[in-house]
């Protein structure tokens, strides 16, 4: 299974200067209650912000084509089938979470089976976005409010299939 996890604001972005846009406490515990355990990779931006790494009790994965990457624990991924291999193809229930930047999500959208996004109520100057999520292809299965320092709603979508 491979989901994608956002923070989006009204206009789809999520970051800024490869910061996140707004610091969210509930929304930084959700992301950790629903990852632990599982496998969460990023975008080499991404995990340059990262102020604390590798995220403890998952495997973590940083998307680079820089071979010189290393750290311990770490593992690194260059291609789609990599990420295709442990989501989908394996035979161990593995999920794969992946978390962003911009660039990662354009690409792995395609092969995506689930979206779970904290929609916030707010705007703010971004210069990094999500996709759009069309109607067609992904269907809201679920929705739930949460208050913090931006009031957002964590949503999660499945993937349609034909007919649906
Ligand atoms: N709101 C949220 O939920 C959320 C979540 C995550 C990130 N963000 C924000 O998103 C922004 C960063 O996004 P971004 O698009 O600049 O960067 P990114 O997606 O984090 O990382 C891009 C990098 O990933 C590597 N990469 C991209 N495509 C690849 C491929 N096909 N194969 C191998 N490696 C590949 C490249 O690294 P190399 O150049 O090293 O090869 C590329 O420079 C930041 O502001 C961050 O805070 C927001």
């Amino acid at each position: 299974m491979i989901t994608l996890i956002a923070c989006v604001d009204k206009n789809m972005g999520i970051g800024k200067d490869n910061k996140l846009l707004v610091h969210l406490p509930k929304d930084l515990e959700h992301f950790k209650n629903t990852t632990e355990g599982h496998m969460v990779l990023f975008g080499k931006n991404t995990w340059d912000s990262l102020p604390v790494k590798p995220l403890p009790n998952r495997q973590n994965i940083v998307m680079t084509r820089n071979i010189g990457f290393r750290m311990p624990t770490v593992w690194r991924f260059d291609t789609i089938d990599d990420v295709l291999w442990y989501g989908k193809y394996s035979k161990t229930e593995n999920q794969v979470f992946i978390c962003g930047g911009e660039a990662i999500y354009k690409l792995l959208m395609p092969y995506a089976d689930e979206l779970i996004i904290s929609h916030m109520d707010a705007e703010f100057e971004a210069d990094t976005f999500f996709p759009r999520i069309e109607e067609d292809e992904w269907m809201l299965y679920s929705c739930e409010g949460v208050a913090d320092n931006v009031y957002f709603e964590i949503a999660k979508y499945y993937r349609r299939h034909k007919g649906e």
